[in-house]
């Protein structure tokens, strides 16, 4: 390292690169500690692609692990992206070789955090992800640092902006899942591949990695129970709203004595409550501490300014020489991750049911709950314009949802039940 002058290579030039390179350009001296940041080399799988921002003056290295391994820089930034491939191989040389490592990359980190901790604190490499989850809003350090002095037992949210601001299109232009996709496409609010925002996945890796600064487990995203917002209708929307609540991506991570337990499910809250309220293409988290209660955070989860800004904060603290372990604890102090069993998980849920409408259709419903000993909470009808059948909606109290599932599966081969019958949970904020 060259005294208070540090050098910075990134690999990957997207948005959030472009964001980085602009903000170090303009503010060399933005660390507290003092000490300056310049990009003293870049990477990226094309040098030619148009961008709108200047790299001709910039070293360029064709191999991510070259300039990981570049001695002409003293960080490396990895915004190349992907559980494995370069982004892997690069970071992975990069701490093998001591060097500090900051990453936006939820996948890596989510699905090789625990091996990239112990690489990291055998060599003593930082390597730090704040920009990994909800962009510029500062979720991870609040959890590794800010919340050491508590036990954390559950973190929830909306950690996904591409599933909000769909889901919130839906609803305000009372509008169909595909065709605002598709028009959030258009706009470049959603990827042309959207299916790592709205099957969830984006938002497991997430979670995944909150857990594990949360509870101090080993990051799992293996074990992480999936559903996103592609099979949501806007009927369900404007029913869930007749009942008091909105449909959102909710990701949560709960401690128990038995396990831990790493959701994402499309899921209904209280209209007044604030993730009800997190709408476009917020991020949102609650994270409940036993000592100190529960806390909230909403904020930009995307972007080029804010996602460049927490790159720019991991930046900082390798500029102040800040030591802490990669997780809540040393890698090798990590809690193995032990799920729990599903079975033994209790929801309360939203189910509609699409009937036909003849007697005795809401009587043998009733009865076969009654019998599986889901106890109803609340319970709607409701005609619908252009509808074969009629579409029944009930909310149940806390249950097993191993129970439950089976009772609606039992409930489907009823003659009257015309449509797969639809299970929402109602989220546990
Ligand atoms: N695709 C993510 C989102 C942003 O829509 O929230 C990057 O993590």
């Amino acid at each position: 390292m060259s005294g208070t002058f540090w050098r910075i290579g990134v690999a990957g030039l997207g948005t959030v690169g472009g964001g980085l390179l602009n903000f170090l350009a303009d503010s060399p001296e933005f660390a507290p500690a003092g000490g300056r940041a310049a990009v003293t080399g870049v990477s990226a799988r094309s040098r030619s692609r148009p961008r709108p921002f200047d790299i001709s003056n910039l070293p360029w290295f064709d191999d991510p692990v070259a300039l990981a391994l570049s001695d002409d820089n003293d960080i490396f930034v990895e915004l190349i992206g992907g559980s494995d491939g370069p982004a892997k191989a690069a970071v992975e040389a990069a701490l093998k070789a001591g060097k500090p490592v900051v990453t936006a990359n939820k996948a890596l980190i989510a699905e090789h955090g625990a091996e990239l901790a112990r690489l990291a604190e055998e060599t003593g490499a930082p390597l730090l992800f704040e920009a990994a989850v909800m962009g510029g809003t500062p979720a991870v350090k609040m959890l590794r640092e800010a919340m050491v002095g508590d036990t954390v037992r559950s973190v929830a949210g909306i950690l996904n902006g591409t599933c909000n601001y769909i889901l919130t299109e839906m609803e305000a232009g009372e509008r169909a899942f595909a065709d605002v996709l598709a028009e959030a496409q258009r706009l470049g609010y959603a990827e042309a591949e959207p299916t790592m925002d709205v099957g969830g996945f984006d938002a497991a890796h997430k979670i995944s990695i909150l857990a594990a600064l949360a509870f101090g487990c080993a990051p799992t995203y293996a074990a992480a129970e999936i559903e996103g917002i592609d099979q949501i209708e806007l009927l369900d929307i404007k029913l869930a709203k007749d009942l008091g609540y909105r449909i959102k991506l909710v990701a949560s991570a709960d401690w128990s004595p038995d396990g831990v337990s790493v959701r994402v499910h499309p899921s209904l809250a209280p209209l007044s409550h604030p993730l009800a309220q997190a709408g476009g293409a917020l991020n949102a988290l609650f994270i409940e501490g036993e000592r100190i209660g529960r806390i909230f955070i909403q904020g930009p989860g995307a972007g080029s300014g804010p996602t460049a800004a927490a790159v720019a904060a991991d930046i900082a603290d390798v500029m102040t020489r800040a030591v802490r372990p990669v997780f809540q604890k040393p890698a090798a102090a990590l809690r193995p991750f032990t799920p729990v069993d599903p079975s033994k998980t209790q929801t309360r849920a939203y189910v509609r049911f699409m009937v036909k409408d003849e007697p005795g259709v809401i009587a043998a419903v009733s009865e076969t709950l009654a019998e599986a000993g889901v106890s109803i909470e609340s319970f709607l009808q409701k005609p619908v314009e252009n509808a074969d059948g009629v579409p029944i909606v009930l909310t149940t109290h806390a249950v097993s949802e191993s129970v439950l599932m089976a009772a609606i599966l039992q409930i489907e081969q009823l003659p009257a039940v015309i449509a797969k019958p639809r299970l929402l949970r109602i989220a546990r904020i």
